[in-house]
């Protein structure tokens, strides 16, 4: 089954309140789920990243919702193409808080092909190892 894989940042609208953030985030999850996609909505108080992977006819009505939802703006693409297999199987969807900086890290560092580095290979690490750091306390925890 082909698997497709998008990435994006976005601004959170200012007025969007916690509450409201976990109730578009429950919603998103009970779609998605429908969908077969899975992946991980990274928040730093203002800015969003979004990961989102899953076969094509799943993706593209997901993406579809994003690009229409009215609490987030400004919303950029950072990547988007073809999976060999999921990378990020865990959550239909899950927010995650994490610092300014990191977000910013993450949208600026290496999307091409979704890859990862090789393993004990020092250089400068992708946007799927960042992001799989980031993924992995989490996972830790439960
Ligand atoms: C940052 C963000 C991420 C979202 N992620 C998903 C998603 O993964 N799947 C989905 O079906 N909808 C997603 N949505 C859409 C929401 O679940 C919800 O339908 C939408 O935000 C409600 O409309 P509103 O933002 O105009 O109030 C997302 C929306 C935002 C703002």
């Amino acid at each position: 089954m082909p698997l497709r894989a998008i990435a994006y940042a976005s601004q959170a609208r200012p007025d969007l309140a916690a509450e409201r953030l976990q109730t578009l985030v429950n919603d998103a999850a009970r779609f998605n789920r429908m969908a077969g996609v899975t992946g991980v909505l990274l928040h730093d108080g203002q800015r969003f990243l979004q990961y989102i992977e899953g076969p094509p006819d799943g993706i593209d009505p997901v993406y579809e919702r994003i690009l229409q939802a009215g609490s987030h703006v400004d919303i950029v693409e950072l990547a988007r193409g073809r999976l060999g297999q999921r990378q990020f199987p865990y959550w239909s969807m899950r927010a995650l808080q994490i610092d300014a900086p990191k977000l910013r890290q993450l949208s600026t560092s290496d999307w091409s092909g979704f890859s990862r580095t090789a393993d004990g290979d020092r250089a400068v690490p992708t946007a799927v190892d960042l992001l799989s750091e980031i993924v992995r306390p989490a996972l830790n925890a439960g």
